[in-house]
């Protein structure tokens, strides 16, 4: 991901976890976790299925907790509401075959059902998803957040 979008992404992230008070961000699939570095929250918790990426990360990143589960490990609390960014892959790089889309949606909505606050960067999103930020070509990303979200 480049600078830019980078940057625009945290901007967008960032106002909302200021404007709502949230004490939790959680990025199930953190790749470089060059995107949770930036953000400011009370706790951030950074996760990756590669464990090599995950090791890379305790080096470079301060303050964040870093998990190396798969996303659906993941267990997040009962009694507090997280802001959760989602970035998922398209191929998953170890069977190579295409990541279970539905199976991530399925996810995604139980979360927000949870009362998380959900966003997702990903080239489409099921109805219920609006676009909060969107990047300059078609093809691109665009930063979804689930509805019924105040932002
Ligand atoms: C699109 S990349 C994320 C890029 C990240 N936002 C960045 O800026 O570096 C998707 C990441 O999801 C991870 N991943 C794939 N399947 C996963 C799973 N089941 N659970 C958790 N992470 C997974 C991959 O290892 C990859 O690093």
């Amino acid at each position: 991901m480049d600078f830019i979008k980078r940057r625009e992404i945290v901007t967008v992230l960032q106002r909302y976890i200021d404007r709502y008070g949230i004490k939790q961000y959680v990025e199930p699939f953190s790749g470089k976790f060059d995107i949770i570095q930036r953000i400011k929250c009370d706790y951030r918790l950074g996760n990756d299925v590669d464990a090599k990426l995950c090791r890379k990360a305790e080096k470079k990143t301060n303050g964040v907790l870093v998990g190396c589960a798969d996303y659906r490990d993941l267990i997040l609390p009962k009694n507090e509401k997280v802001l959760i960014f989602c970035d998922p892959p398209k191929i998953d790089r170890k069977t190579q075959e295409e990541f279970d889309a539905a199976e991530f949606w399925a996810w995604v909505l139980d979360r927000a059902a949870e009362g998380h606050y959900v966003f997702t960067l990903t080239e489409t999103a099921p109805r219920g998803f609006y676009v909060v930020w969107n990047a300059t070509t078609k093809k691109d990303k665009k930063l979804y957040i689930y509805g019924g979200t105040l932002w």
